[in-house]
């Protein structure tokens, strides 16, 4: 019944994919290469109009390829009739786009549906969903319609929506940008903890550059007319942008989005000898954007790893600055 596609992730190929709008001189995407491994997010950032929503419409041929190739899981997408190969595409797009006079569970059936799949089935599918993108219990939200539930919760639909057939691709163009911050936290959360357990190699877009960091395993940044800037996992953009339009788009607080990949534990500070200071302490786990942010409002010289009572290191301001200087002097 569930579907003729595979469900398992797959790799995405980009080679020399380009896209120029018949009333455009300048291409929208130029000679764009990068592979997305199977199951891996590749957060797409970059300038307005560098061609990030024509790199995912290309995908589901939405936008239809001027020159070269876009390969999902070895097969070429110009081989694939586009119906057939938007079933195997999970597409979300800014401000749901859920359908207003159906219900949630109706919007999330609307694929299965055109499936043929049975009533009950697609029925069992939506309810199954909406507990995966954490709506439960989900009867209490499949009969609500989408103006009835929070921006958040719609945009939790949306996912569900876009998960309906299983499809091992998923096309994410903005989905969080019109949430507020804290909503928006919960979200990435939520989506991180699911993707961890179904893993579809996912094309993220956002404009937001942290959001990109947390939720890319490799980040690709475009620049004005489409070309590729740079392709690598934030870690290494952080510490060695391409080029000064990297540097630029990363912006001042690189050494900062930098602390924040590394975390207390990964530091390995060394074990308290002798008296313990009189310092707060804080979890391995905290990341040294969040260890700084704390030494500056309690005002100390440093941090307790661990147990207050029983630390398993320190971390001297001295030390933090040390970290984020050689941080800084490697990423320059
Ligand atoms: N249907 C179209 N016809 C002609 N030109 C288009 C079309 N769609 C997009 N473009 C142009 O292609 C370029 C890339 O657009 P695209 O929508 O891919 O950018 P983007 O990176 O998603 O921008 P944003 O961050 O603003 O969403 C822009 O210069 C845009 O004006
Ligand atoms: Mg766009």
């Amino acid at each position: 019944m569930s579907s003729t596609y595979q469900a398992g992730p797959a790799e995405i190929v980009y080679d020399n994919a380009t896209k120029r709008y018949p009333s455009q001189p300048a291409p929208a995407l130029n000679r764009l290469s990068l592979t997305v491994s199977a199951g891996e997010i590749c957060a797409l950032v970059g300038p307005s109009g560098g061609g990030k929503t024509t790199a995912l419409t290309l995908i589901n041929r939405m936008t239809e390829l001027s020159g070269g190739d876009i390969r999902i899981g070895g097969r070429g997408i110009r081989e694939t009739d586009p119906i057939a190969l938007r079933r195997g595409i999970g597409y979300v797009i800014q401000h749901t786009g859920l359908f207003p006079h159906m219900s949630v569970a109706a919007n999330i059936k609307l694929v299965p549906r055109i499936l043929k799949w049975s009533t009950r089935a697609a029925r069992k599918r939506a309810l199954e969903l909406l507990e995966l993108v954490g709506l439960s219990p989900a009867e209490q939200f499949a009969d609500r319609y989408p103006t009835q539930l929070s921006g958040g919760q719609q945009q939790r639909v949306g996912i569900a929506r876009a998960l309906a057939v299983d499809p091992p691709v998923m096309l994410m163009d903005e989905p969080f940008g019109a949430l507020d911050p804290i909503t928006r936290g919960n979200v990435q959360q939520e989506f991180l903890r699911l993707h961890a357990r179904i893993g579809k190699t996912t094309l993220f877009v956002t404009h937001d550059l942290d959001e990109a960091i947390l939720m890319g395993d490799r980040i690709a940044i475009l620049h004005e007319g489409g070309t590729l800037a740079q392709y690598d996992t934030p870690e290494t953009i952080l510490r060695n942008p391409a080029n000064e339009f990297v540097a630029r788009f990363l912006g001042s607080e690189r050494s900062l989005k930098r602390l924040a990949l590394t975390t207390l534990a990964q530091l390995s500070p060394s074990p308290p000898s002798g008296p313990v200071p009189d310092w707060p302490a804080a979890p391995p786990a905290t990341s040294l954007r969040e260890a700084l942010a704390i030494i500056l409002a309690e005002g100390c010289d440093g941090l307790l790893v661990g147990e207050r009572t029983n630390p398993t290191g320190l971390l001297s301001l001295d030390a933090l600055r040390q970290a984020s200087t050689t941080e800084a002097a490697r990423s320059r």
